[in-house]
């Protein structure tokens, strides 16, 4: 037998040892002030990381203040299941105001409706079962493909993979967008719908929406823009004087487009809003049952139960802070990326990639410097970068945590000092590469997939690793 309280104590049962690990139900309950001491220590620990504006990503809002008020949203609704709809009638008023907000915030016309969803893959998910039945009800397409660029999130893979979709990857040009030209020339009798990203997640840039949703207008296509990542903060990039290139739904042929509220939204995780137009795309990812013994089912989505708290947070969240609000902290969000972008290019040995506007992505740019050498030394001084691969780079998503005064200027030195860093000889490769791979050191895929089969095992457990 394994021995269990060795692999409890490793790194992927992080509090074994300080609180007991339940790997069954107590025999009584604990309680309700331990079960909260516990969590508020957890919380405060980890929150912590976040606080001094060092992370990448991840934490978007980071007012303490806001959270709290959408907390407090959330607990009047947390219990309500929103498919009881009799039973909630402000379900259908926030959740259709949620909708009608984003709609009007990204150009949607009168034509233009949607749903709320739990998070960008679900959102992506949809999109793509719905061009896939649109394909096969309007174009008598069986075998459907879906064209969109390598940098598109995995999400829309996922979507692909569940749906029997084929995941068609287009390059991007040297300015990391991507490839007209090459997605011009694959578009066949297969194709249903073209993707191209607002924000992308690994370099934060803008396809060119124009001329995507130009072919698919053409071609009699679906257009999904993905604005996962970007649909709440691109929105206030012209009003503050930056030159966003058009990448919503004021471009014609774009018949589909996702934000999430849970992102730049600065709601609470789970959820993002999916639009559509026309709006009768959305009836092919309605689902129904109507002869079930249960009585007929229908639902919107993928979902089945919803919680009432998630829809009832993300409508606080964006009616307290208005356009007022998204555009004041865009403003910071958008001034600290142009001061990154300037600290990464005061560094000849680096390269920033693309013209980003809050996602700042950038490799190396001398053979002396491996990116992933320059990451271990900022990981060293507390910075959570995420690292990219095909080409190596490094990524730093600002949001608002990261505005506070100091960062950049703190930045700035460590990034400096990481160069100098990675310019000395190393007989070892970097840490941080070792997940992306760099110099061909990555082990055959094979290996890699077994290695993340056995970490997503071990993180949803607390026995023995196997
Ligand atoms: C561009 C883009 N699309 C989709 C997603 C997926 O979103 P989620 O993690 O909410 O499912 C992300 C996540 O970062 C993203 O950046």
């Amino acid at each position: 037998m394994p021995d269990p309280t060795a692999a409890r104590r490793s790194g992927l049962h992080p509090y074994a040892g300080r609180f007991t690990v339940h790997d069954r139900l107590p025999d009584a309950g604990v309680a309700r002030e331990e079960v909260l001491a516990e969590i508020a220590t957890m919380a405060e620990e980890e929150d912590r990381r976040y606080h001094d504006g060092q992370v990448s990503g991840s934490i978007y809002s980071g007012d303490e203040e806001h959270y709290a008020f959408l907390t407090q949203a959330y607990a009047r609704f947390a219990h309500a299941n929103v498919l009881q709809r009799d039973m909630y009638p402000s379900a259908t008023k926030m959740e259709g105001e949620i909708i009608a907000m984003t709609a009007d915030m990204l150009h949607g016309d009168g034509d233009t409706g949607g749903v709320v969803t739990s998070g960008g893959t679900e959102s992506l998910m949809n999109a793509m079962l719905v061009y896939r039945e649109w394909g096969r009800e309007t174009k008598g397409v069986a075998d459907p493909q879906v064209i969109m660029p390598v940098t598109a999130h995995p999400a829309l893979d996922k979507g692909c993979h569940y749906f029997g979709i084929d995941a068609i990857k287009a390059p991007v040009t040297d300015d990391f967008t991507v490839d007209v030209d090459w997605v011009s020339d694959h578009i066949g009798p297969r194709t249903v719908a073209l993707v191209g990203t607002a924000g992308t997640y690994p370099h934060g840039l803008v396809d060119d929406i124009g001329a995507l949703a130009g072919l698919a207008s053409e071609h009699g296509l679906g257009m999904h823009v993905d604005g996962c990542l970007g649909g709440f903060i691109l929105p206030w990039g012209r009003d503050l004087g930056y030159d966003v290139p058009e990448f919503d739904l004021a471009v014609d042929g774009v018949s589909s487009m996702s934000a999430d509220t849970h992102k730049y939204g600065y709601a609470l995780k789970g959820s993002s809003v999916l639009l559509y137009r026309p709006k009768a795309l959305r009836h092919h990812q309605y689902f129904m049952a109507l002869d079930w013994p249960g009585g007929a089912y229908s639902a919107p989505g993928m979902s089945g139960s919803r919680s009432g708290g998630i829809i009832a947070a993300t409508w606080a969240s964006m009616v307290s802070l208005g356009r007022d609000g998204y555009r004041r902290i865009a403003a910071d969000i958008f001034a600290t990326a142009a001061a990154l972008v300037e600290a990464i290019s005061a560094q000849p040995e680096l390269r920033v990639l693309g013209r980003p506007f809050f996602n700042v992505a950038f490799t190396s740019a001398s053979d002396e410097v491996d990116i992933y050498h320059v990451n271990d030394h900022l990981a060293s001084k507390g910075w959570r970068m995420n690292g990219l691969q095909l080409p190596p780079a490094l990524h730093f998503c600002v949001t608002r945590p990261n505005t506070q005064p100091g960062v950049v200027e703190r930045f700035a030195a460590d990034l400096s000092d990481a160069v100098a860093y990675a310019r000395q000889p190393h007989d070892r490769p970097p840490r941080s590469g070792a997940m992306y791979g760099s110099a061909g050191a990555r082990p055959p895929a094979d290996q890699v997939r077994a290695g993340l089969v056995k970490y997503l095992d071990a993180t949803h457990e607390v026995g023995p690793l196997g």
